[in-house]
Parts: structure tokens; C-alpha cells; sequence
């Protein structure tokens, strides 16, 4: 895990504060994103009622990874701040399912073989200059057929100088990371963040690993 020193793990101790502020209220509300609902329309649309393996990388307090579980798919979801996760546990409690593993650990040592759907909502960026090396890892870890749905902050409203411990892509910059997968979605959008007061810039994409995708180098 991380040092008490790096950013990663000030990032870390930022949402856990969020997520342990009040057991009750969820930061990000509990139903499931845009972004969670378009890619369960994608899975059903590129492989019909298969059950998805899904992971769920950087769930925060599991709106999606709920939602995913309820929808009867088997989710493993990754989150470091433990109140994060047991929120997440809950969650799906409510729904009438479960998650399938919740692991309390950082994404970057988790073991990525062995899913269909790669979920990573707004939780990439806080890998700083790990952020691109991982995303190559994750692709080269998908199965052909396998698809990745990630949001993630752009530079338009944050800028060129990301604050320490964060990794902004620029326009068309994640798109381009997809060359070679059959590109089902992608998209760019600003918005009004409440609790920032502030626009804030975001890219979703939804991809799937096709048989002609180039081998990944390690
Ligand atoms: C902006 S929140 C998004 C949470 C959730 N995906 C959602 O959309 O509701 C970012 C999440 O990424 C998690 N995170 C940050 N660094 C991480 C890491 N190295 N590994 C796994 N998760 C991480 C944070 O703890 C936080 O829960």
C-alpha cells in the first residue's frame, strides 16, 4: 500500500473522509451512473444475456457495482478507503444481491486476469503518472471480446498543470488510447460540479477488445 507521504495516498484519504462522513448519505447518490447504464446496454448488446465478470476499479461507495450485482452480473469491486467499500457492501445488500469480492486495496495491485467488463468510473486520473502504464496493463489483461467502460477527468476545464498525484488527458487523448478496439462510445463533456463550484471536464469511452487488436506491449 501506499506511504503516508505520497499523493496517492493523501488522494485516498480525501475519499474516505467523504465516504465516512455520514454512513447514511451517499457522496455520489445511489443509483447507478450514465456511465454504468450505457455499458450494461453495450454488454447486452455485444454478447446478450451473458453474465458479465465485472470489475469495478476505484467503486467509491458502489452505485455502479451495486447496480451491476443487482442486474445479475458478478462483480469484484476495488476500493481503498474502507468506509468506501463497506458502503458499497451495503448497497447491494439493499438491492438484494452482493458483491462477489470487495477488495480493500489499490487497483494497481490487484490481479486484472479473469473479467469480461472492465468498470472504472472517475477513479484513473488518481493514479498520477501511473495512470497510462496501468491502462496498458488493463488492455493487455482484457479478453478478446472483452469490454472497458471508463470516465475519466480531461484538461479543458482543469488545465494543464494537474494537481499532484492526478493525470489529466487532453481532448481525444483517451480515444486515442483505443486504437485498434471496436469503439462503441466515446464522449466528451463539461459540466457544473456542485460541491466544487466549478465546471469540470470529463471523456467516457466504452470499447471492446476485438480479434485484430494489437498484443499490448508489457
Ligand atoms: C471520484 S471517486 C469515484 C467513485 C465511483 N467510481 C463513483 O463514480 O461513484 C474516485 C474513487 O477512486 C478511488 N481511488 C483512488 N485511488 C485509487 C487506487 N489507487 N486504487 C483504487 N481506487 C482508487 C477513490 O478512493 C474514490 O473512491
Amino acid at each position: 500500500m501506499h506511504d503516508g507521504a505520497d499523493p496517492c495516498s493523501r488522494l485516498i484519504g480525501h475519499w474516505e473522509e467523504r465516504f465516512a462522513e455520514d454512513a447514511e448519505t451517499y457522496f455520489f447518490g445511489k443509483e447507478p451512473s450514465a456511465l454504468g447504464r450505457l455499458a450494461l446496454r453495450f454488454w447486452k448488446l455485444c454478447r446478450g444475456d451473458d453474465t458479465a465478470r465485472i470489475l469495478d476499479l476505484g467503486c467509491g461507495e458502489g452505485r455502479d457495482a451495486a447496480w451491476f450485482a443487482e442486474q445479475g452480473h458478478r462483480v469484484t469491486a476495488v476500493e481503498p478507503a474502507p468506509s468506501g467499500l463497506a458502503k458499497a457492501h451495503r448497497l447491494a445488500e439493499e438491492r438484494g444481491a452482493r458483491l462477489e469480492t470487495g477488495l480493500c486495496c489499490d487497483m494497481l495491485e490487484v490481479d486484472l486476469a479473469g473479467y469480461d467488463l472492465y468498470f472504472a468510473g472517475n477513479s484513473l486520473n488518481l493514479l498520477g503518472r501511473s495512470c497510462l502504464p496501468f491502462l496498458r496493463r488493463l488492455r493487455a489483461a482484457t479478453p478478446r471480446g472483452g469490454l472497458h467502460a471508463v470516465r475519466i477527468a480531461t484538461r479543458e476545464s482543469w488545465g494543464p498543470d494537474p494537481r499532484p498525484g492526478h493525470y489529466r488527458f487532453d481532448h481525444n487523448e483517451l480515444k486515442h488510447e483505443y486504437r485498434g478496439w471496436r469503439l462503441l462510445y466515446y464522449g466528451e463533456d463539461l459540466i457544473y460540479v456542485p460541491h466544487l463550484d466549478r465546471l469540470a471536464s470529463f471523456a467516457d469511452i466504452i470499447a471492446q477488445k476485438t480479434r485484430g487488436a494489437a498484443r499490448e506491449p508489457d
